[in-house]
């Protein structure tokens, strides 16, 4: 098994990102590492994908562009689109996996990723509910490098929770994501697995519980709504 640690690029060695999922989050996280001056290459599996993929992205851009994150308004143009996963991530810095939340799609992109990334690259995901150690499950070079990387949306109001395999991986990619590299404000390098990691576990329990008061008659859903507006 490769050392990571001592393979990985420093953070500003991480030049070309590589984006493999191409939906909302996915065109997002293009959009967000492309304006701060990252080199992005998306993968997209048909011409529709990437005419999809492109509007999508561009949609992010101008929203972008209009908090100031970015100043060209057909900056979006520069991102890169590759029709295989190998082709993509051959010779990225950092992979960003967004594929639809299916765990074992997930796992089988993941592995697939693994088999063409270099060795010291590492792969975050942006599963929102999926355990790290579920998402590196199926991956066979370097289960170590496989990582959660997990935003919420949009990406430009600046939250991402990470965890990598060991607490120096995790560093590493809160360091990527810190005022170094993407800028991103509120990164939170958790320390343990979890289904929904911190951000949707708490959601689920508020949304758990104002479920189970509304349905015991405490008050009205629309009470309800008023209540957790004030949170
Ligand atoms: N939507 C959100 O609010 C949100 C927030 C944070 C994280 N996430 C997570 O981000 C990930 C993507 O979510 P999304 O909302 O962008 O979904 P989406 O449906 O908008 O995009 C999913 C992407 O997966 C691709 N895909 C589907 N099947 C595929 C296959 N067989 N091979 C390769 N690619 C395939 C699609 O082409 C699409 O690009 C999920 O893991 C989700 O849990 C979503």
């Amino acid at each position: 098994m490769i050392d990571i640690e001592m393979v990985a690029p420093s953070i500003d060695e991480v030049r070309r990102i590589a984006i493999v999922g191409t939906g909302v989050i996915g065109s997002g996280w293009a959009a967000v590492f492309a304006a701060r001056g990252y080199e992005v290459t998306a993968y997209v599996r048909s011409r529709d994908s990437e005419l999809k993929f492109q509007r999508f992205l561009a949609s992010a851009w101008r929203k972008i562009v209009v908090r100031g994150l970015a100043k060209d308004p057909e900056g979006w143009r520069k991102v890169g689109c590759v029709r295989t996963i190998a082709e993509c991530v051959a010779s990225a810095d950092y992979v960003q996996e967004s594929v639809v939340e299916e765990l074992p799609l997930k796992q089988a992109i993941l592995a697939e990723i693994d088999e063409h990334a270099p060795a010291g690259v590492f792969v975050g995901s942006s599963t929102s509910y999926i355990p790290l150690s579920l998402c590196r499950a199926r991956v066979r070079r370097h289960p170590e490098r496989i990582a959660i990387a997990h935003p919420t949306l949009p990406q430009w109001d600046s939250f991402v929770e990470v965890l990598g395999a060991t607490p120096a991986h995790t560093a590493w990619l809160a360091e990527l994501f810190g005022p170094a590299g993407v800028g991103m404000e509120d990164v939170i390098r958790m320390r343990k697995e979890c289904h929904g990691h911190v951000h949707n576990a708490v959601l689920n329990a508020t949304v758990t519980a104002a479920t189970g008061l509304v349905r015991a008659g405490m008050c009205s859903p629309e009470e309800m709504d008023r209540a957790l507006t004030h949170m």
